[in-house]
């Protein structure tokens, strides 16, 4: 049985990376605004610690879903969209996932010249991104938590069109995700 375009929903893989991917970044949020602040001779201890491990944890889980994006079709746009806003809706996502890549990096490079070191999951060691002490690790810093607003204004949009889709459109396209 064909269905109507805009009804299909994402596969239960790119279903499942969604939702874990929106849980990290809360958490994340939670841990970054709750770890004391970093300062010359912080030790990555506690909260920081984590801070780090789910850092790198959406970085890798980002990873696994673009590049599962660029080789699976997904459900093409809902088609009660104007072609206005469905370009609004594909540079969200696309922004979405550039931001989620660029804010871990930024992190890493940061805590990088602080000579602290980075691992996947606990146990994968990972290279620094740049050398211990580089003045460029503390800009990067200061970018980590500028672009991590950016992130955040981004994602209310994204909700924003969510709540448009369920309460506005009244199209199953929030369907898609569940
Ligand atoms: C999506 C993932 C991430 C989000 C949403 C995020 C968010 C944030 C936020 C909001 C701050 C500012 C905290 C404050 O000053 O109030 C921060 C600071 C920081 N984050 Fe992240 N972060 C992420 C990933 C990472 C990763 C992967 C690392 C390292 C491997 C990292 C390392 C740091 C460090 C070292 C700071 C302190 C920067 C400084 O003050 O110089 N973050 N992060
Ligand atoms: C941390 C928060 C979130 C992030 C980073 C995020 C990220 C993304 C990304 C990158 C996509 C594009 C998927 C693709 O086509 O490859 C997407 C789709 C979607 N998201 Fe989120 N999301 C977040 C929170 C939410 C929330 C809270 C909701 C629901 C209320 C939601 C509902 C949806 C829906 C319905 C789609 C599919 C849209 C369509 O069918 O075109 N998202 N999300």
């Amino acid at each position: 049985m064909t269905m109507a375009i805009g009804t299909e929903r994402y596969s239960g893989f790119a279903r499942l990376l969604h939702w874990t991917i929106v849980a990290l970044v809360v958490a994340q949020f939670a841990v970054a605004w709750s770890m004391p602040d970093i300062h010359r001779g912080t030790e990555p201890v506690g909260l920081v610690a984590w801070h780090l491990s789910i850092g790198t944890a959406i970085l890798a889980i980002m990873v696994v879903r673009a590049v599962w994006r660029l080789v699976h079709r997904e459900p093409p746009p809902p088609s009660s969209l104007s072609p206005l806003l469905r370009m609004v809706s594909r540079t969200t996502h696309v922004i979405l996932y550039a931001l989620l890549v660029a804010l871990p990096l930024l992190g890493w490079a940061n805590a990088s010249s602080r000579g602290w070191p980075i691992t996947l999951f606990g146990v994968i060691p990972l290279p620094p991104l740049m050398a211990t002490g580089a003045r460029l690790g503390h800009t990067l810093g200061d970018v980590h938590g500028t672009v991590a607003i950016v992130l955040l204004v981004v994602i209310g949009l994204h909700v924003l069109g969510a709540a448009y889709h369920l309460l506005v459109v009244r199209d199953r396209t929030v369907q898609r995700m569940l």
